[in-house]
Formats: C-alpha cells, structure tokens, sequence
C-alpha cells in the first residue's frame, strides 16, 4: 500500500483552491519545495510570495527558483512571516488563495531555528486576513520536538477560537495517531 505523506496531502488540498494567475504565500521557504509547488501552480501569470529568517534557505530556494524557470512569479522575503501584511503590497490583501505553513526547523540545519508559538500565531493571524473568500491556509505542526509541543497546543487553541461563520478549521492526523506525532491543520476561509 502507498502511503501518503502529509506534505502530498498538504498539496492535494492547495490544488482544490489554486489556479493560474491566483496569488500564494509559502511562509516558511526552507529548501523551497513548497514554494516550488506553489509557482508550478499559480504559473507566470500568478505571484507567489515567500518568507524565511534564514539566509541559507532563501539562496538555495533562489537557485532552485532559478533553475525550474520560476523566478519570474516569485517573489522572497528575508523575513519573518509574522510580517507578511507589511511585506506583501497591499493590493495583494484580501486575494491570497492559498498560505502554506510548515512549522519547525529545516531538515538538515540548525535546529535552533526553529519557528515560535507566539510568531507563528501572529503570522496565521495575518494569513487569515490575507486570504481571499474561499481560500485555504495549511499548517503543517510538529509536537515532537522541543518547543513544538507547546507550538502546537496554543495553536490548537487559537484555531478554536476563529469565528466559526467565517473559518472551517480541520485537522488531518496520521493513521497510526499518537500524541506527539505531526498534523495537518486545514483552515478554509468562507466569508
Ligand atoms: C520545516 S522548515 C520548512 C520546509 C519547507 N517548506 C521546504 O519545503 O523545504 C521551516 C522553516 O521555517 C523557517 N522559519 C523559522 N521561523 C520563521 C519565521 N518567523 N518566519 C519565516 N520562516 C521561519 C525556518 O528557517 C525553516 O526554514
């Protein structure tokens, strides 16, 4: 049996929302896989918007950009994502479609870097007036490793206090669920 991944769920969920010409933040660049997905998505029409605190990750994301010919519509930050309505021009605000957040530390760097509960819940809280009508914001949490833990029981909470007119908010578990394995988040803006 294939097993799916959480980031190949993640991705099956932007593509129910994306289309050509659409705008996308990836709030945690990494190594830019996402962001990657996300400008294949949007195409040279649409604008993705990307936003790391590591300067290591947005020049390989670059390069990466480069090399798959999707630097023309993207567009990265040096920056925290809990600045993202400052960063992202405000003709922008209100027609985001989709935000993808991936919390934790890059694979294969420092774990120190890690992402914070209280920028975290800053930045979904920007995303969230960001977003169009009918977009989508995935967060993709880990409380398996330190600080994760506490990252994602304040978000849990935070995301149970969204006006539940206005946001559907799911969580995607693992088969085999336990405590501290990962999660998806799925935040669907209605209205
Ligand atoms: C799990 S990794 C992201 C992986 C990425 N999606 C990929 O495809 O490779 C988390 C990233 O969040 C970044 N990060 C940590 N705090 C941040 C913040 N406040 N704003 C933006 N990015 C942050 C880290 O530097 C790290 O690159």
């Amino acid at each position: 049996m294939k097993r799916i991944s959480f980031a190949e769920t993640a991705h099956s969920i932007i593509l129910e929302y994306l289309r050509k010409g659409d705008v996308a933040v990836d709030a945690t660049v990494g190594n830019g896989h996402d962001t990657v997905f996300l400008a294949e998505c949007v195409g040279r029409a649409g604008q993705v918007f990307g936003f790391d605190v590591q300067t290591q990750a947005l020049r390989i994301t670059r390069q990466r950009m480069r090399q798959q010919d999707l630097s023309a519509q993207t567009i990265l930050f040096h920056a925290s994502h809990a600045d993202m309505a400052k960063r992202i021009p405000q003709e922008f605000h209100g027609s985001v479609k989709a935000i993808m957040f991936n919390l934790g530390y890059l694979p294969g760097t420092d774990k120190s870097v890690i992402t914070k509960t209280q920028t975290t819940l800053q930045a979904i809280d920007a995303g969230c007036r960001l977003l169009a009508e009918q977009g989508v914001i995935t967060v993709m949490a880990y409380p398996g490793h330190a600080g994760g833990d506490e990252e994602t029981s304040r978000l849990t909470h935070w995301l149970q206090q969204l006006d539940s007119a206005s946001y559907i908010v799911q969580t995607v578990y693992s088969q085999h669920h336990q405590a501290h394995a990962p999660r998806l988040f799925v935040i669907k803006k209605m209205n």
